[in-house]
């Protein structure tokens, strides 16, 4: 039997998922990395070894297939590893208005941001309970406060993350697994991101962070147990805000940029070549 303890990240290849396996190392934990095939986690792998000296697993499998979900537990348990912390970061994001996507992409979405966090949860729950002290950490965003135009799918599956997390949470405080959430504001994690961060409405790119920073208060405040983890300050005092003024201001203020935001869905071609293509123009 392997006695070490891992924290297992899922879409970990690239963006946020890969910062926060490098803070993680930093602070000497082994790791299992879950991306899709081919997305060079391989290579990631051993660099965070050599790096940080911690012990680090590829698993390179498609998680919008359930299946392959069952699949990565199953194969964790095979190999006798211990997870004693589940990041549940794999997302797909978008910013669309709902005319412009398919069901298809949308069925994906909600796949992989609602249903693979509730059953990676599920599966690694008694593991988690085993292996104290444990911690789940789910990955929400800041759009799940602001009901936001062009944001609609993906910000119900956030919000689903964000409540899901806090009902989580009081079930397993009995059992002494800490579940926390992060709701992070824009973060330039990809080109199609970091182009659609861009063409924001001023007041929200100034809260944009880079995804290293974030993770680093991450994973601070899911050691520390905190319930919601809110990102930078300028994040903060969006929800604040929001607390305080009148919601048709609110709604003013959070839609009056709509139409100038750039449309794109990761994971789908069409539009994410169409995004390229427009932000290739002078
Ligand atoms: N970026 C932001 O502004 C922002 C803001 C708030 C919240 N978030 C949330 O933060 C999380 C990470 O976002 P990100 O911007 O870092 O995303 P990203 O850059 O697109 O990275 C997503 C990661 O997930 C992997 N992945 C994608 N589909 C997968 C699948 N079907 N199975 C397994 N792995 C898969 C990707 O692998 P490949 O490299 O192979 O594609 C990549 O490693 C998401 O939950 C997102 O909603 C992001």
């Amino acid at each position: 039997m392997n006695t070490k303890l891992y924290t297992l990240i899922t879409g970990s290849s690239e963006g946020f998922g890969k910062a926060l396996a490098i803070e993680c190392a930093k602070r000497k934990m082994n790791l299992i990395l879950v991306s899709l095939p081919n997305s060079g986690l391989t290579p990631l792998a051993e660099f965070i070894m050599q790096t940080y000296n911690v012990h680090v697993i590829p698993i390179e499998k498609d998680l919008s297939v359930e299946e392959n979900c069952v699949a990565l537990y199953k194969e964790v348990e095979q190999r006798k590893l211990s997870v004693n912390m589940l990041i549940n970061n794999v997302g797909l994001g978008s910013t669309m208005f709902f005319k412009e996507g398919t069901i298809d992409f949308y069925q994906k979405q909600v796949k992989l941001n609602v249903m693979v966090t509730t059953l990676l949860s599920s599966l690694f729950l008694e593991m988690l309970k085993t292996n104290q002290p444990s911690h789940i950490l789910n990955v929400s965003s800041l759009s799940c406060f602001f009901y936001l135009a062009k944001k609609q799918v993906y910000g119900a599956t956030k919000s689903y993350v964000y409540s899901f997390s806090k009902s989580l949470r009081a079930e397993l405080k009995s059992d002494n697994i800490n579940v926390s959430v992060i709701c992070p504001g824009g973060m330039n994690t990809n080109p199609t991101t970091i182009k659609t961060n861009q063409s924001n409405h001023w007041l929200a790119r100034q809260s944009i962070m880079n995804p290293d920073k974030v993770a680093v208060i991450a994973i601070k405040g899911l050691l520390h147990q905190d319930e919601i983890i809110i990102p930078g300050l300028m994040n903060k005092l969006f929800l604040l805000i929001e607390k305080l003024l009148p919601d048709f201001m609110i709604k003013m203020i959070a839609n009056s940029h709509v139409n100038k935001f750039q449309s794109y869905n990761i994971g789908n071609g069409n539009h994410e070549q169409q995004l390229l293509s427009q932000t290739s123009q002078p």
